[in-house]
């Protein structure tokens, strides 16, 4: 299955299908969670899946789909919070990417109105696109009463009590104010802010965020206001929702307003009557991008006369007249010094390019990401084109590309730069870090040999034992308080910590030791406890993040949870994947009928179970930890808990997803094909075999009424 493929492994063929699949799947959810107002994923899963479309879309730009996911407004709002409606629509802006696009915004503008140079001057403003998050705050009688997130335009998430945490948003207007104010801005963090922020985020053993985008996004919408309150968020008003009178009849002179009444401005914002002049600004304001101090995307242009943005309106989901004229994806030349292989935890050598340190869009980028060994080399072993090949050489000239949050990309190398002695790269055969064999495996199925090359040296490689480590204790999987990557690598160095049951024997070990750890550099009395605590408090934990945690190749969060929900308990797992190594098993053939999970998935799950090594790390670890039973949601006392449904033929209540989803709410398990095992099927017009086959087998066939009325929904 594509979905199980990190991105830096999919073939560009993969990739295609991947970006399609994608787009349907986060357009369902879309509709899900605002159509059906059920949405099936949680909001982590939700971000993950337009994470991966971003992500894959980085690596082949080429690939990109008009009209994607990445491409439409916001994202649903969160479960946690309360909703928000907007009175009126958050909107998103038209780009404009060159200077032909802003002369021709202004004359669409101008045609529109018939506005002709006779009736004096079209004065438009020029201000920074801040690069954070919008919102919405809105003030009764000039006290803050509410303040929601774009959400997807229509309705927002209530993040009242965070907004009121941060200093910039006023809680009581100054001066006449109208008795109605909705005012409009963004939420950013400036540059110092962020970088201490994550600084500190590292040392209390936490996660860095990409990007101040990010950590503005984070920050804001935590359940926790105190959390807000400790994050430096700024706020800029640059607009308006329902609003009960105007103060002025121009963009400039309302904004005037938002800073008489108490709110920060861009001091940026400029008003112009030409293009020449706007583009003057566009120009000045990227000159000054890299000393702002916060990230800025562009420039909004907005036509300055209210009356004339009336009478201009909307398209779609965009005004008329604003536009926002990006710039250029942040691109810069410098030199390829060295070419570096970073072992994972699956064995995967992943090539990284050391390069001369740059600017890019005012990020120092000294590394950047290279995929694997099709992508440095431009023709592979028998002398064939490597698509997408770039035949990298040690001492190129090569250009980088920043694009939001993701790792600089090597997009273009400068053939006629290239020194003449340069060699073509040599992808080691071997693990640079244990010396094993490293190899490209074939797909058995499709006969293509697999872009990426790994070491076959298991956990006897340090990199593979450290990184398996890492992905063990991670924040999705065991997440031990305080025990990161940093100390992972020193456990780990010093033989404290090989495996993971090794966390769980630290303490006691620590107590026979002469070197004990709080004497360590860097641990003292309490840190050295609290560590052992937060340990202790692991030993019970849900099946899926124990899933999760063991680093199976193909298993991520996603399928971890349809393997816990699937069998529920680690007993009932754990024998099902022994037997299923045995492929003419009914255990494999239950295993494949989960559905969401796919032979590939199935086939890395029971080879990890057939690995004695594996068997041995996993006795160890389970004479220290429990995995707790996976329950069913809100399962309660339904009649359907625990029993095993088909869902067959056309449904007309739900999509297959939604009956799958709402099953599992009831507790039960959702296959795809009918057996003995199957309690329950449910069969809409249309059906076929499985219907027949249920018959045969004497099975309950119940109509999608009668599905309804039984689960009581
Ligand atoms: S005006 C009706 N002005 O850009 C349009 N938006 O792509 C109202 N943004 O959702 C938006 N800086 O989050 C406007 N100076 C600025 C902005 C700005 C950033 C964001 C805002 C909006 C998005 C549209």
């Amino acid at each position: 299955m594509t979905a199980d493929i990190p991105v830096n492994e999919l073939s560009l063929e993969d990739a295609g299908a991947e970006l399609k699949r994608l787009a349907g799947e986060i357009a369902k959810h879309d509709q899900h969670y605002h159509g059906a107002d059920a949405p099936i994923i949680s909001d982590a899963e939700y971000d993950a899946l337009r994470r991966r479309n971003l992500e894959i879309e980085t690596r082949f730009p080429e690939l990109m789909i008009e009209d994607g996911p990445s491409t439409s407004v916001g994202a649903a709002p969160s479960e946690g919070f309360g909703k928000i409606v907007h009175k009126v629509p958050m909107l998103s802006l038209d780009n404009a990417f060159d200077d032909a696009d802003v002369s021709d915004f202004v004359g669409r503008v101008r045609r529109f109105l018939r506005f002709d140079p006779l009736m004096g001057v079209l004065a438009v403003t020029a201000e920074p696109k801040i690069d954070g998050l919008s919102l919405a705050l809105r003030y009764e009688k000039g006290e803050l009463v509410s303040a929601a997130t774009r959400g997807d335009g229509a309705v927002g998430e209530n993040v009242t009590a965070n907004a009121r945490t941060i200093s910039d948003i006023p809680h009581k207007l100054s001066g006449e104010v109208p008795a109605v104010v909705e005012v409009r801005g963004e939420v950013y963090m400036a540059h110092p802010d962020f970088q201490a922020l994550n600084e500190r985020m590292l040392g209390n053993g936490g996660k860095a965020f990409a990007n101040p985008r990010n950590a503005a996004a984070g920050s804001l919408r935590q359940l926790n206001s105190e959390i807000t309150a400790s994050r430096p968020l700024r706020f800029f008003a640059y607009a308006w929702g329902e609003m009960s009178a105007l103060p002025a009849d121009t963009q400039m002179g309302v904004v005037d307003a938002f800073k008489k009444w108490g709110f920060e401005v861009n001091p940026l914002m400029r008003r112009c009557e030409s293009v020449e002049a706007l583009l003057e600004v566009y120009h000045s304001i990227e000159e000054e991008r890299a000393t702002l101090g916060y990230d800025i995307d562009g420039v909004v242009y907005k036509i300055d006369r209210l009356d004339l943005q009336e009478r201009l309106g909307f398209v779609s989901r965009s005004p008329r007249w604003a536009i926002a004229h990006k710039f250029p994806a942040e691109q810069a030349y410098t030199i390829l010094n060295d070419i570096e292989i970073q072992v994972g935890r699956t064995g995967a050598l992943t090539p990284v390019a050391k390069l001369e340190p740059v600017t890019v869009g005012g990020v120092v980028v000294s590394n950047a990401t290279l995929h694997n060994e099709d992508y440095i080399k431009a023709i592979g072993p028998n002398g064939e084109q490597i698509r997408g090949g770039k035949d990298l050489r040690k001492g190129d000239t090569v250009k980088i590309q920043r694009a939001g949050d993701v790792i600089p990309q090597i997009v273009d190398v400068d053939l006629e730069k290239r020194l003449p002695d340069a060699e073509e790269f040599a992808f080691p055969q071997t693990c640079p870090v244990c010396g094993s064999h490293a190899v490209r495996e074939e797909n058995p199925k499709t006969g293509r040999r697999d872009a990426v090359m790994r070491c076959t040296g298991g956990l006897i490689c340090p990199a593979q034992a450290t990184e398996k480590l890492k992905h063990f204790v991670s924040r999705n999987a065991f997440d031990i308080e305080g025990f990161g990557d940093k100390q992972v690598d020193a456990f780990y160095a010093d033989g404290l910590v090989q495996s993971p049951a090794d966390i769980f024997t630290l303490e006691e070990m620590d107590r026979q030791s002469l070197t004990k750890l709080r004497n360590r550099e860097g641990w003292g009395a309490v840190s050295a406890r609290n560590l052992f605590a937060a340990i202790n408090e692991r030993r019970a934990i849900d099946l899926h993040r124990f899933i999760f945690a063991l680093g199976i190749r193909h298993v991520g969060e996603g399928n971890a949870k349809l393997l816990a929900r699937a069998y529920g308990s680690w007993n009932v797992f754990y024998k099902s994947m022994s037997a299923a190594h045995d492929h003419s098993s009914e255990a494999w053939a239950e295993l494949n009928d989960i559905d969401g999970v796919g032979t590939i998935v199935a086939e890395a799950v029971t080879e990890f179970f057939a690995e004695d090594h594996n068997r041995e790390q996993l006795d160890a670890l389970l004479s220290q930890v429990t995995p707790r039973d996976a329950e069913a949601v809100d399962a309660g006392d339904s009649p359907v808990a625990g029993k095993t449904v088909v869902f067959t033929g056309s449904l007309e209540r739900m999509t297959r997803d939604e009956a799958k989803a709402m099953a599992e709410r009831f507790g039960a398990k959702v296959s795809g094909s009918v057996s003995k095992k199957t309690d329950l099927v449910v069969a809409g017009p249309g059906a076929g075999s499985k219907l027949k086959k249920a018959q045969e087998l004497s099975v309950d066939v119940i109509s999608e009424d009668d599905w309804f009325d039984l689960v009581g929904a």
